[in-house]
């Protein structure tokens, strides 16, 4: 491709001051610069296209981490009118991208002619791309080096904004074979950026001046601040006003950086830094407005997260160092025996024969005794789900490594598959790109099952965990690549404790490539072949993510430990996998490592119990933890899985919006507030979905809490005459004594709830009830999807589920609430009623009192039918502001439109 170059004299003039600031640096080796950026040589795009092209020249050669690439292609294009991509690429060679059959997306655009910048379509100072729905806008800047920025049309507010700092080199585009540099500068007071994990932090909002590595590695969570096992480089960048209210509060854009090698990310708080050890810059902008917006325009692309069983909403306890069966069956029966309940019993690596896949140790986990323990779970309507890892052990008398070798089904290193460890020993790796390895895999799970019929998979140390370190092969800059990436925070090597970069999968892609894969890739595999075997909705838990994980697994967020601080890490954490498409998400309750004390334990299933995935798990050798164990725990266990258990329709209407819009189950108060800048900070409180508030105690002897309430009123669900009444945001310091956790539920929401059980499948037997939260300000909103729970398709065949939406309005002398039904035939069939209605936050009316109340009119109507026997009781608050009415003895079909209206006089 021919490229010329045409420099003006305002250019060069540009050119001569940044070599003279070069030269001077480049007299301290310290401040060499990797890179001297690139300029424009020749751009095509069409009037009226949406995408265009440029070529680009390097400005100098460098020799820091080796010699830079001399000719790149840049494609902007707007793929629609929510989402532009930028790709820049080697002009010659093809380099590694993340293959389409790994993540679906749309091929770059196409090249057009290209016009010259000494010809008429030429530009002198910059060159912008639109399109005509879109409030994106790309401009390229002809200068020397060359930027680019996504601003937004509405406001012009910029976005991101590559314009170099002609005195910092850091800020210059640099593109290497083994090191790619990109920078943004940002504007410090006004953007809050969240995303690019996997880390612990201890904020939700990224701190300025830190390092995010991103090279997934078997790391304990209980490890701040350092890579741990999944990789996305994904951020949301929530901005604050402009002081001339040009851009709103909480106008929020997505940035992805889809490049699945090792990167280091600097975050300046003004700027931030991508240095990335291989692949391409492919960048998607993701315009917004509102985080739900980016959110849904985000898993457009990656694809939207996985619909989750019914049944995985329940609680769940896990346990390495079970003993034996009875061990199992003792737990089972101590759930029941204190009346809590337990949906989900797991397995650790206890059950397997020497850790070995697909084995049971003969011993203490016999066939027979497993199967008739997996069949009473199934006879009292729970389940069980096992652990995976990926190692094979290596040893000529099992039957699945003799399987793994006929299929040729490992990864290789050096021409001969390559021998790691973990908790069987040697053990060689699936390659889950091999189509062989696949088979392989899915024939071995089948094999398994047809044996024990477990209901979901737990795959651990998928990072790839290995328990040794192989040396490099010498010479090789994959094993020893020229720029270290911050690994495990000591620029350790990036093959430490994992399979070495210079290993290979199918069709010779090095590890070095595709490492960061391993974990999605294996999620994707084993969620096949679960459909395939089941022909249900797969149950998988997933340690290691990468981008598009969501779609096929659960996460938990790995080795946490029993302390205070891990307890509050927890809510950072699952708003961050919300935000990275992954909204199955839990932290081990109680804590992973160490020994939990009762007053922690307590304190963490308060928590635990409104985390999208509620599992209890603790570590080999630590002291039991079951949630029996004491007595106050227990209690509190009892109290707080009661409301898990009423909110489950809550808790699946929201997957079903995850699976449809991609929005997290678990969010940050701004999702519902953006305009309210004081959540911008909040690490300490959550909101399932648009209205339940979480506010737990994060310390130990707390009985109190500081709570932020954004605007609105609020009703404690567990005791609803109690309300917060908020004009404005406002911090309340509430009550929390030991066995209580203040959750509470805004106004403008209606909840569809069900009662308490021991199980999911007994729970949803029980009558709903609906919480309608009046506002005077906004129409009260809430809706639930029913189906079976576990069918393949989300809202598919038409009479296989039902939609139900609510909608709640304060009138002059009335309240009421209607319903609007998709496919009542469903809820119909099942027969389900409403038994029970509660109006929270009436206003106070002058003459109303409580006499008048009780004697109250009700007019109801439901299908063709009119008015029911119901019973209407009503009182004042605690605040005595607001009446709450409760209209009970409804046996109203959830199935069939109602209307029901109260009259307050
Ligand atoms: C890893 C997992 C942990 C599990 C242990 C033993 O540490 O993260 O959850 O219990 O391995 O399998």
């Amino acid at each position: 491709m021919a490229t010329t170059t045409i420099i003006t004299p305002l250019q060069l003039l540009f050119c001569v001051c940044v070599c003279l600031t070069f030269c001077s640096a480049s007299s301290s080796e310290a401040t060499v610069p990797v890179g001297y950026g690139y300029t424009i040589s020749a751009v095509n795009s069409y009037p009226t296209s949406i995408s265009l092209t440029a070529n680009l020249n390097l400005v100098k050669a460098s020799s820091v981490f080796g010699p830079d690439l001399p000719y790149l292609s840049l494609a902007a294009s707007f793929e629609n009118k929510d989402r532009l991509r930028v790709r820049i690429t080697d002009s010659n060679n093809q380099r590694w991208e993340i293959p389409q059959q790994v993540i679906p997306r749309g091929s770059p655009s196409h090249y057009y002619p290209l016009y010259f910048l000494n010809s008429e379509r030429g530009f002198q100072h910059s060159l912008t791309l639109t399109h005509p729905h879109s409030d994106l806008v790309f401009t390229l800047h002809n200068t020397t080096p060359f930027g680019f920025t996504v601003s937004r049309k509405s406001s012009n507010d910029v976005l991101f904004n590559t314009a170099p700092d002609p005195s910092n080199p850091e800020t210059f585009l640099v593109f290497k074979d083994q090191y790619l540099q990109l920078s943004s500068s940002l504007p410090p007071q006004r953007a809050s950026l969240y995303g690019l994990g996997e880390h612990t932090k201890s904020s939700f909002k990224l701190q300025p001046n830190q390092t995010l590595t991103l090279w997934n590695a078997d790391i304990g969570s209980d490890n701040l601040d350092v890579n741990l096992y999944g990789s996305h480089p994904f951020y949301l960048d929530v901005r604050s006003p402009t002081f001339d209210g040009r851009v709103k509060a909480g106008t929020s854009h997505g940035v992805l950086l889809l490049n699945s090698n090792g990167m280091d990310i600097v975050y300046g708080g003004d700027r931030i830094t991508y240095k990335v050890i291989g692949g391409v810059f492919d960048l998607y902008f993701f315009a917004g407005s509102s985080p739900e917006l980016v959110l849904e325009q985000y898993t457009e692309l990656i694809g939207r997260p996985a619909s989750m069983p019914y049944w995985s909403f329940g609680f769940h306890q896990c346990r390495w160092g079970y003993k034996n069966v009875s061990d199992l069956e003792g737990v089972v029966a101590n759930y029941a025996k204190q009346g809590i309940p337990l949906e989900v019993m797991w397995t650790d690596i206890d059950y397997m024969d020497a850790f070995k896949d697909f084995t049971l140790d003969p011993i203490n986990f016999p066939l027979d005794k497993m199967r008739s323990f997996v069949d009473t779970l199934h006879k009292n309507g729970q389940k069980y789900v096992l652990i995976l890892d990926p190692g094979i052990s290596v040893n000529d008398s099992y039957a699945t490594y003799v399987r793994g070798l006929k299929a040729d089904a490992y990864i290789k290193r050096d021409g001969v598959n390559y021998l790691g460890e973990v908790w069987p020993g040697p053990v060689y790796y699936p390659d889950f790109l091999n189509p062989r390895s696949q088979a392989f895999w899915g024939d071995e799970i089948k094999l398994f099952r047809d044996m024990l019929p477990f209901d979901g998979l737990w795959l651990d140390m998928n990072e790839l965990s290995n328990f040794i370190t192989s040396p490099p092969i010498e010479n090789s800059t994959l094993d020893n690549p020229p720029y270290k990436i911050n690994n495990r925070e000591v620029l350790g090597s990036i093959n430490y404790k994992t399979v070495p970069a210079t290993s290979l999968h199918y069709a010779n892609i090095s590890e070095y490539n595709v490492h960061n894969l391993y974990g999605l890739l294996e999620s994707k595999v084993t969620n096949k072949v679960l459909v395939d075997i089941t022909g249900k909705r797969p149950f998988i838990l997933s340690r290691s993510t990468y981008v598009s994980s969501g779609k096929y697994a659960a996460h938990w967020t790995g080795d946490n430990a029993a302390t205070w601080n891990d307890l509050a890490y927890s809510i950072p954490s699952i708003l961050n996998s919300g935000i990275f498409g992954i909204p199955m998400v839990g932290a081990d309750i109680c804590g992973f490592g160490r020994n939990t004390t009762e007053e922690l334990c307590e304190r963490w299933i308060q928590l635990g119990a409104f985390y999208p995935f509620a599992r209890d798990h603790s570590e080999l050798n630590s002291i039991r933890q079951e949630l029996y164990i004491w007595d106050s725990v227990a209690s509190s266990a009892r109290k707080v899985l009661g409301l898990r258990y009423r909110l489950l329709p809550y808790f699946y209407t929201l997957m079903y919006e995850a699976h449809t819009k991609g929005t997290p189950i678990a969010r940050p108060l701004f999702f519902s507030f953006p305009e309210d800048v004081t959540t911008y900070e909040i690490n300490s409180q959550f909101l399932l979905g648009k209205g339940v508030l979480v506010s737990p105690v994060l310390q130990s002897e707390a009985t109190n809490v500081d709570a932020y309430f954004p605007k609105g009123i609020w009703f404690d669900l567990f005791n609803v005459s109690s309300s917060v009444n908020a004009e404005s945001g406002k911090y309340v310091t509430l009550d929390a004594p030991s066995d209580h956790i203040n959750v509470h539920v805004g106004e403008g929401n209606i909840l569809a709830l069900q009662g308490e059980a021991m199980t999911t499948e007994a729970a949803r037997k029980t009558a709903f009830q609906l919480v309608v939260v009046i506002s005077s300000s906004i129409n009260s909103y809430g809706q639930v999807y029913l189906d079976d729970g576990e069918a393949i398709d989300i809202a598919g065949v038409k009479d296989q589920w039902t939609l139900v939406r609510f909608f709640g309005t304060l009138n002059n002398n009335s309240v009421d609430v209607t319903s609007k039904v998709t496919n009542g035939r469903f809820a119909l069939d099942q027969r389900w009623i409403i038994n029970n209605v509660t109006f929270l936050g009436i206003p106070k009316h002058q003459r109303l009192n409580t006499m008048d109340l009780a004697g109250n009119g009700s007019n109801i109507v439901n299908g063709t039918v009119s008015m029911r026997k119901a019973v209407v009781m009503s009182q004042f608050d605690c605040s005595s502001k607001f009446v709450n009415v409760q209209v009970s003895n409804l046996s109203l079909l959830i199935g069939e439109e109602f209307k029901l209206e109260i009259e307050i006089k």
